[in-house]
């Protein structure tokens, strides 16, 4: 294996019918129209000196070193500038421009260190290669005048650091943070001599604008920008193509390696979901792979008051296998289930729902996408037919206006954020329904034209109200519904109902009736019209009736089947779409076919040798129940953090504490494992060989890039379970186990772990009729045959506000952390996030006399917590907001077990609080908080 370098072709491609032909040095060129002189010499096969130019951004012109001479064409014109022209004739090289190019060069390298053998770039820098490449062997002008070294580094933040002194001004990396990433957080300040390259007002990194996305980094021609790994390890030698562990929107990396170590993720530009770039998490923060808290040995005890005993892994699989099978026994074969995980492969949840159908003998299965996205996959398969989303990420580029709705992209899918970003600015009009000002509706450059800053748990009415403008402003695609759509006559008749219309709402979502009715007619005329959502959406009471308002929407104005358009989920977790497909549901086999579906059962019994039961099993919550009931005795989670992630933690526990086995496999000993009684090593991604799918259905490879630490897959411990248990289960790769999966079900007949290698990567659907995938869905026709329209009332939550607990509390995530923050909080992403916060209005927070960063405590009908206060008028009055990230506030012990009416997800998004200013954290979090360090001992409340 060797270090993967993909070609730099100085400008970036363009699109366009025609084509122009010229010659480079001779050699024939044909390129689209608009094409820079530079990337066609490079697609000839020369490559032009430059510096300031780099394929991912737009030319510059700054350092004058890719000079080409033009028949016909006076002076020497920078061949990153210039556009080709048909019939063309450039050279690249000559004496004359030999000797330009040295002057240039001289001149750089005159007010350079001159370290090179000890720089930590040395190998890795284009100032290095340039001088190489244009013979400079003097500096005429010597290294004694005014020049810009010695001067200070910015070594703030913990994963870059930036030597002003190494500096060639050639504004990449404000480029970079401009159009690549949209922060606008550079500037090169001064003139002249004086230039230089400053994070906000000449302050660090770290206190600036920044985000830690690293393109600045990534596109520094030099050392001056630097990942710090890169200074300590020294530069990498080989590189292994992967998918990022985090968000939903699957980044590819290469993983640059040296020795077994990482030394740096650098964005892999072939990467289909993110073209090259990333954010803070992807890139930097992938150190918890190694921390020193990962437990290495599987682990066994009798009851959950006992030390751990660590033990092989034979004896912890064997003494799992005799638990379950005792509880079956004792208790009937239902007794027992399985969660998935979505931060696993598709191969890993595959084999674990398979373990519980056919070697536990029901269909417990479960996985954490029912406190996520449970109603996306509900409602858009009533609707469409399929539970996923329509799009690909690149067709927000051909979208006119974007609707964003309960979903904070720019913190919690922030490559797709860029993407979005760099769209509005070309002109997109851009709709934000959200209780929160999000960064979206005001950032550099980009403005919300309508933020329906709407009272949590009224989705559903806006949603209507936008739809009843629709239809009573006859804004309809007629021809549309009338050929792709049924059950519209009834949908018409539903919407058009005055108790739908904007006014007749407002005063229960707040939002003013000329608002939606603005938004909406964007909406249905501003030409492409594109729905993004995300958990805002889902976890709700009416969370799959909002995901079906929506689909009504689009297909409403005939927003669905080509690109610029669609209804698409942005899924948390990376695997989150996967772990649906591969059935994890209690209700389906993979690939969304119900249990009840005798045809289907067959296949799966025939190749599995097993009868499937054809009554869904328990979901989450029915286990938690059952638990509590003592007829549920036996659990085996995968990667799920159930004690933390789950609502009403409380009745969590007590859950957990009632039955006799709880089996955690995890990299941490989690707040779930401080309960369990066998607990399994897992594997990071970087461990990983299988699988993920993105929020675009795009099937990604992970690809190992260390063995597994504790020494097996997780798929092989699953399978060594099933074994255990009696059920024989034989795979030797997993490229075997996606085989199965493909010959099982139909959106992934035609998928290879071959034909991956070769595409890269794979949107399902993926059989005969479409080999490579499926970008768009819905093209034509919808899956279920006609789109159809569901009525979608609204019904109030009954988590209202009251005099007792006056406010709304609603939840959400932030950018440096992650999820319950298992991985994220062993990082140095601590630098910027190292607890939960409660964000509460100025209002609200004068009327309770609290103030900036003072303790609260947040009490409900469910369970109270403290943590500290941010006074922020991001906040509409009447509605708090905190994240999860961190086990010591305990935010789940707060929210309620209201959840979906179809799908049991909960309801996140409405809790009824109310805040007072305390002194101190209860002594619980106090306690958590001090026993962090020690992982292994019992830190959760008792009951
Ligand atoms: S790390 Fe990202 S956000 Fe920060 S300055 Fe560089 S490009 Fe801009
Ligand atoms: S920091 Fe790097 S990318 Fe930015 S101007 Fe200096 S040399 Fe160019
Ligand atoms: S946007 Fe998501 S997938 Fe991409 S690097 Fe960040 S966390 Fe990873
Ligand atoms: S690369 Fe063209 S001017 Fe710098």
């Amino acid at each position: 294996m060797t270090l993967l370098k993909e070609p730099d072709r100085g400008t970036p491609a363009r699109t366009s019918a025609t084509t122009v032909r010229l010659t480079v040095d001779g050699q024939p060129v044909e390129v689209p129209a608009g094409t820079s002189v530079m990337r066609a010499a490079s697609l000839a096969g020369v490559d032009v000196p430059k510096l300031c130019a780099t394929d991912s951004l737009e030319a510059f012109g700054s350092c004058r070193l890719c000079l080409v001479e033009i028949d016909g064409v006076r002076g020497t014109p920078a061949s990153c500038t210039t556009p080709c022209g048909d019939g063309m004739a450039v050279t690249t090289q000559s004496d004359r421009l030999a000797d330009l190019r040295r002057g240039v060069m001289e001149l750089y390298i005159s007010d350079h260190p001159l370290d090179c053998l000890t720089c930590a770039a040395n190998g890795d820098c284009e100032l290095q290669d340039m001088a190489g490449v244009v013979g400079l062997r003097d500096v005429r002008y010597g290294y004694a005048g005014d020049n810009h070294l010695g001067q200070e580094k910015d070594l703030s933040n913990p994963y870059f650091d930036f030597d002003p002194s190494k500096c060639i001004v050639c504004s990449r990396c404000v480029r970079a943070c401009d159009e690549v990433q949209g922060t606008f957080a550079l500037t090169i300040s001064g003139r002249g001599f004086d230039s230089k390259v400053s994070p906000g007002v000449e302050e660090s990194f770290f206190d600036s604008e920044c985000v830690s996305c690293g393109a600045c980094v990534q596109a520094c021609p030099t050392a001056t920008l630097q990942e710090r790994k890169v200074v300590e390890l020294g530069m990498p030698t080989r590189s292994v193509v992967t998918t990022c562990a985090y968000c939903g929107v699957g980044c590819s990396f290469k993983a640059e390696m040296r020795g077994g170590e990482v030394v740096r993720m650098v964005p892999f530009k072939d990467g289909g979901a993110n073209e090259g770039h990333s954010c803070v998490k992807g890139r930097f923060a992938w150190g918890y792979a190694t921390h020193a808290e990962r437990v290495m040995s599987p682990m066994v005890r009798e009851n959950i008051d006992d030390p751990w005993r660590e033990v092989s892994w034979e004896e912890a699989i064997g003494y799992t296998a005799r638990r379950l099978l005792q509880i079956q026994e004792a208790h009937g074969p239902g007794s027992i289930g399985g969660i998935t995980s979505s931060r696993c492969t598709n191969e890993e949840v595959y084999v674990v729902q398979k373990m519980v159908r056919a070697a536990f003998g029901n269909n417990n299965v479960d996985t954490c996408a029912r406190v996520c996205h449970s109603p996306t996959g509900y409602g858009l398969k009533q609707t469409f037919g399929t539970s996923a989303g329509t799009q690909n990420f690149a067709s927000v580029e051909q979208s006119d206006v974007i609707v964003v709705i309960g979903a904070n992209p720019t913190d919690g899918h922030p490559v797709f954020a860029s993407r979005m970003k760099r769209r509005l600015r070309q002109g997109a009009k851009l709709v934000v329904v959200d209780p929160r000002r999000i960064d979206l509706v005001r950032s550099p450059h980009v403005e919300a034209q309508h933020h329906l800053q709407l009272a949590p748990g009224t989705n559903v009415a806006v949603v209507n109200a936008m739809a009843h403008v629709v239809v009573t402003e006859g804004l309809m695609d007629d021809a549309f519904v009338a050929e792709r759509c049924e059950g519209t006559d009834e949908w018409v008749a539903f919407i058009s109902q005055p108790e739908n219309s904007p006014e007749a709402v407002e005063h229960i979502t707040g939002v003013p009736a000329s608002e939606v009715r603005a938004a909406a007619r964007l909406y249905a005329t501003g030409g492409n019209a594109a729905i993004y959502y995300g958990l805002g959406v889902t976890e709700h009471s009416q969370g799959s009736t909002m995901v079906m308002g929506m689909a009504n929407l689009a297909m409403a104005t005939g927003n669905i089947g080509r690109e610029g358009v669609g209804v698409n989920p942005l899924r948390g977790q990376n695997n989150v779409q996967g772990s649906c497909d591969m059935g994890s549901f209690p209700h389906e086999l993979p690939g969304y076919r119900h249990v009840s579906d005798d045809a289907v059962r067959t296949v799966f019994e025939t190749l599995w040798g097993r009868t499937i039961l054809a009554e869904p099993g328990l979901r989450i919550p029915n286990m938690f129940d059952a638990a509590i009931d003592g007829t549920f005795r036996g659990i085996y989670i995968q990667g799920e953090d159930l004690a933390q992630s789950d609502p009403n933690t409380q009745h969590v526990l007590r859950a957990l504490r009632a039955m006799d086995l709880v089996v955690v496999q995890d990299l941490f000993l989690n707040e779930t494992a401080k309960l369990a009684h066998v607990f399994l090593p897992g594997t990071s991604f970087l461990e990983k060989d299988g699988t993920f799918t993105n929020a675009e259905r795009r099937i990604s490879r992970v690809r190992k890039v260390m063995e597994p630490l504790a020494g097996l897959a997780d798929w092989e411990v699953t399978m060594q379970l099933a074994q255990a248990l009696g059920y024989p289960m034989h795979y030797s790769h997993p490229s075997e186990i996606m085989e199965e999966i493909a010959r099982l079900t139909p959106t992934f007949h035609g998928v290879t772990y071959e034909k991956l290698e070769r595409l890269g990567s794979i949107q399902w659907p993926c059989n005969d009729a479409a080999p490579e995938g499926t970008p768009t869905m819905h093209v034509g026709s919808f899956v279920r045959g006609k789109g159809k329209f569901y009525l979608t009332e609204y019904v109030a939550t009954s988590e209202r506000s009251t005099s007792r607990f006056p406010l709304l509390l609603t939840t959400g995530r932030v950018l440096y952390q992650y999820n319950v923050g298992t991985q994220t909080r062993r990082t140095s992403n601590l630098a910027w996030q190292a607890e939960d916060r409660l964000d509460i209005h100025p209002d609200d927070a004068e009327d309770r006399g609290i103030k900036d960063g003072d303790w609260v405590g947040v009490t409900s009908r469910a369970g109270d917590m403290v943590l500290r206060a941010v006074v922020s008028k991001r906040m509409t009055p009447g509605v708090v907001y905190t994240t999860f990230h961190f086990p010591e506030s305990g935010v789940n012990l707060v929210t309620t077990e209201n959840s979906d009416w179809a799908t049991n997800c909960p309801e996140y998004k409405v809790t009824a609080v109310e805040v007072v200013r305390v002194g101190q954290p209860e002594a619980w979090q106090a306690r958590i908080r001090a026993e962090r360090s020690a992982q292994r001992s019992p830190a959760l409340p008792t009951t």
